[in-house]
């Protein structure tokens, strides 16, 4: 299911950090010149942590943050400075350390304790930036993804209602396993990108990829296989741990 060309295996996290880092100032670039402006969706958890903080040491090229907006794929149903909030992830591995205006990131207000409202609020916010229309879908420049361990990526967690979802951008979705709701953008939105990259480390990952590698098709029970950009280009970056070891 996934093609060779679309899989890059690195030696170390460290390695793919620094690729990860070298295509996200490419595709900076390239939308900058193209739209004049540089729009992506980030990546939660843990892994990209190591991503974020590479791009905001300056080790990498230059990035025209005052061109750049960025939105969450997905969110944990929690205030800003909770401990689980991709937003203080992000915050404290990037935005406190590059000149990105404040308006140009768009935080998903899960502090609201109505999980549906804060996702129409989002999807409303995201509707109004890009200017959509009923029916109509974002393209942004960039999605970041991960996955876990058995194969969700974003908050699309296999069995979820979230995974059928084709009409709405972003949804609270019910995770049962963790009793709570996570809010997500759904796959009309993350396959309408115009480039998607996977980051994934860690060998807890490894029996999810080599399933969605060896599966002959798209399946709700790896939901990260359902990640098939309708004409925007997919990039898998993992590390050796994760492709199964030397
Ligand atoms: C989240 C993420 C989720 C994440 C995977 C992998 O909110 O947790 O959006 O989809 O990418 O769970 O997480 P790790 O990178 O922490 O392994």
């Amino acid at each position: 299911m996934i093609p060779r060309h679309q899989l890059r295996v690195f030696p170390s996290r460290e390695e793919l950090f620094q690729a990860a880092a070298s295509d996200f100032v490419s595709f900076a670039g390239e939308a900058v010149s193209a739209r004049g402006r540089f729009t992506v969706s980030l990546s939660g958890g843990s892994t990209p942590k190591g991503l974020y903080q590479l791009l905001a040491s300056n080790a990498v090229g230059p990035i025209p943050w005052e061109k750049v907006f960025l939105f969450w794929g997905d969110e944990r149903h929690v205030p800003p400075d909770s401990p689980g909030s991709n937003y203080r992830m992000v915050s404290e591995a990037l935005l406190t350390h590059v000149p990105i205006p404040a308006d140009h990131t768009f935080r998903v207000h899960a502090e609201n304790p109505d999980a549906d409202a804060a996702a129409r609020l989002y999807e409303r916010a995201v509707c109004d930036f890009f200017s959509l229309t009923p029916g109509q879908f974002p393209c942004f420049d960039l999605v970041l993804l991960g996955m876990g361990p058995d194969g969700h990526t974003a908050s699309l967690f296999p069995g979820t209602a979230a995974l059928h979802e084709r009409n709405r951008l972003f949804v609270a979705n019910w995770v049962e396993k963790f009793k709570t709701y996570r809010l997500t953008f759904t796959l009309p939105v993350l396959n309408g990108a115009a480039n998607v990259a996977f980051l994934v480390s860690g060998a807890d990952k490894a029996p999810a990829l080599k399933e969605i590698i060896s599966v002959p098709a798209p399946t709700v029970d790896y939901p990260a296989s359902l990640i098939q950009p309708a004409s925007g280009t997919l990039t898998w970056l993992v590390d050796q741990e994760v492709a199964g070891g030397p």
